[in-house]
């Protein structure tokens, strides 16, 4: 019997709705997680199936047991949802009718101490979500990086003010002491960043949020899952995308606009680009968490959940491998 997985779905209803509301059976979930958003598609018809894709054996392996009831209807898949094809290719799929990512890490992930995601815990600076391979760890990244490297990943995935001087402190301390606990990295950033930051958040949580990002290559992943799903939906294939922060967002609701777009010309000029429209957005305004939905769970404050309708157009982007 593998652990309890304590993960409350965000925005559930209405991802499910956007995704299955003009049927289809071949569904994909990148990230699979605790596997409640899948389980909610399976059940929702018995003729649908399922490729659960996550980089973390842990969920995997919890969701596996869950939807153990469905059978041969749930496909799981390790790896990353940048590589969605593959997995499509290992099922012996060629296309899709619906894709939902539900990005970002999970409760158990982040409470998880040895983990080391959280600075609410002393623990190794690990954070990767698939600690399966050899890839670095958030201390590998603050012991090896150049000081320059350190300072922009903090400013541009945390946009944390003091990313420069942070960067110069991390430096200076690994030439003799490298780094390895999060409870080291959360007493340099409450001495650096202290009082003085934004919207009463504790200090070490935007450098946290940023070396959990770079660790895990999220947004490169995200864009590489978006041009995937143009080539993998069947025309009238949706795809949903819930983010919790607004880098996430803003990738997602540039790579729609453009893909809805029906004309890139300069605006005084004739139209000679012959742009192909390849998705239809269905939420023009992103949705959000209900007040209801907020009451019970405090992790879908900042939750965003974008959907498109693939059109029948050649996809833009050609395949990678
Ligand atoms: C927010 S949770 C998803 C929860 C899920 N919807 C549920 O119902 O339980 C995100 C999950 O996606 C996985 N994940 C995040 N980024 C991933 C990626 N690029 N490739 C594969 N899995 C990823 C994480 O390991 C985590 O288990
Ligand atoms: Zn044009």
């Amino acid at each position: 019997m593998t652990q309890p997985f304590l993960h409350t779905p965000v925005l559930q209803q209405e991802a499910i709705r956007l995704l299955t509301e003009e049927g289809g059976t071949h569904f994909l979930d990148g990230t699979l997680g605790g596997g409640g958003d899948t389980e909610e598609i399976l059940k929702g018809d018995e003729t649908r199936e399922v490729i659960g894709i996550d980089r973390d054996y842990t969920a995997l392996d919890a969701a596996s047991e869950r939807l153990a009831p469905f059978g041969n209807r749930f496909h799981p898949w390790h790896g990353t949802f940048s590589h969605l094809e593959e997995a499509i290719q290992d099922t012996g799929w060629t296309t899709l009718d619906g894709i939902l990512l539900d990005i970002g890490v999970s409760s158990p992930q982040i409470d998880t101490p040895e983990r080391g995601f959280s600075f609410r815990f002393d623990a190794p600076l690990d954070m990767r979500m698939d600690t399966s391979g050899g890839d670095p760890t958030a201390a590998d990244l603050l012991n090896t990086l150049p000081q320059k490297e350190l300072a922009d990943i903090f400013w541009t995935y945390g946009e944390e003010r003091f990313s420069r001087p942070i960067a110069k402190a991390i430096v200076e301390r690994r030439e003799t002491n490298p780094w390895e606990t999060t409870t080291e990295l959360a007493a340099l950033l409450e001495r650096i960043v202290g009082r003085s930051h934004q919207h009463g958040l504790p200090p070490a949580t935007r450098v946290f949020q940023a070396l959990r990002i770079a660790v895990n290559h999220e947004l490169d992943e995200l864009e590489a899952a978006l041009k995937a799903a143009e080539r993998v939906l069947s025309p009238g294939g949706r795809l949903v995308v819930i983010s919790f922060h607004s880098l996430e967002d803003r990738i997602v609701k540039h790579y729609l606009q453009h893909a809805a777009q029906t004309c890139i010309c300069p605006p005084a000029l004739p139209c000679t680009c012959n742009k192909k429209v390849t998705f239809e957005i269905l939420t023009k305004k992103p949705c959000t968490a209900s007040a209801e939905e907020l009451k019970k769970n405090s992790r879908s404050a900042c939750a965003k959940l974008r959907a498109a309708k693939r059109t029948n157009e050649p996809p833009e982007f050609t395949r990678q491998y």
